[in-house]
């Protein structure tokens, strides 16, 4: 007997796109290129992260952000770092703000992107397992969804008056065990990402899912992971180059 059953078609995933904001100028980590062009174990920071992202299986699309003045010198760094054959990939120039920046990032997605991961250029070595992660929950139907770890220092809010140089008054000692501190990729239904993004063009918040907040839409946590740190000072290079080094020696890397 022939089996007569109709083919019922699975609807197809929904494609997400990563945006790497990488236009910022590292005034961190001292003089020197932009921090998404310093290397790292001999390779730009900027191309670990894009790798970072591209490796994930639910990314089609990595559209970097690239300091104005360097956009050329970007493409041709990536041609030269292609990402799998599955992967595309954009540069388009940044703005004066993290938050500038990715919302020209943003402009850039092709219509049929319905998912969104920003992730900083200054986390080159998060893992792959994250990204996932991330990207999983999103399309599983959360509209925003933050990596997270537990904060490890007590933290201090200081009052905003303090005059710089000052011993800093304490104003209160929040409860540490309430506290998450949040990495990237973060990731987002786009159409919510877009809106947050149009509502709030005054560069407050220090992340996405801050302007998500701000609509009233909820954002959940996951997981996040300590390889998944920002570089940010000095010291944080030295640790990036020691985390490279160990995973070039224990995963072929
Ligand atoms: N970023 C960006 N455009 C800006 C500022 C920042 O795309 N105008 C990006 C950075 O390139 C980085 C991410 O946002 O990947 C997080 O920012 P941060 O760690 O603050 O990097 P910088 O702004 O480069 O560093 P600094 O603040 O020390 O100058
Ligand atoms: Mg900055």
């Amino acid at each position: 007997m022939t089996d007569v059953t109709p083919f019922i078609e699975q609807p197809p995933p929904a494609r997400a796109a990563a945006v790497i904001p990488a236009a910022g100028l590292g005034l961190r980590l001292g003089p020197g290129a932009p921090k998404a062009l310093r290397p790292l174990g001999g390779t730009p920071m900027l191309v670990h992260a894009v790798r970072a992202m591209a490796r994930a299986r639910a990314i089609a699309l990595v559209v970097v952000v690239a300091p104005a003045e360097q956009v050329a010198l970007v493409r041709s760094l990536l041609d030269e770092h292609p990402p799998p054959p599955a992967v595309e990939q954009l540069v388009v120039a940044g703005g004066a703000t993290r938050q500038e920046s990715v919302r020209l990032g943003l402009a850039a997605l092709p219509e049929e992107i319905e998912v969104v991961l920003v992730h900083d250029a200054a986390r080159p070595l998060v893992p792959v397992g994250t990204v996932d992660a991330v990207a999983a929950a999103v399309r599983a139907g959360a509209p925003a969804v933050v990596p997270a770890l537990p904060v490890t220092d007590t933290v201090k809010s200081v009052a905003a008056t303090a005059a710089s140089g000052d011993p800093e008054p304490v104003v209160a000692t929040p409860d540490r065990s309430l506290l998450r501190a949040v990495q990237t990729p973060q990731g987002f239904d786009r159409a919510t990402l877009l809106a947050a993004h149009r509502a709030n063009t005054a560069d407050q918040a220090t992340d996405d899912a801050g302007l998500v907040e701000q609509l009233g839409v909820p954002v959940v946590l996951v997981p996040g992971h300590e390889e998944a740190f920002k570089v940010t000072r000095p010291l944080d290079l030295l640790l990036a180059e020691a985390v490279l080094a160990r995973r070039r020696t224990t995963d072929d890397f």
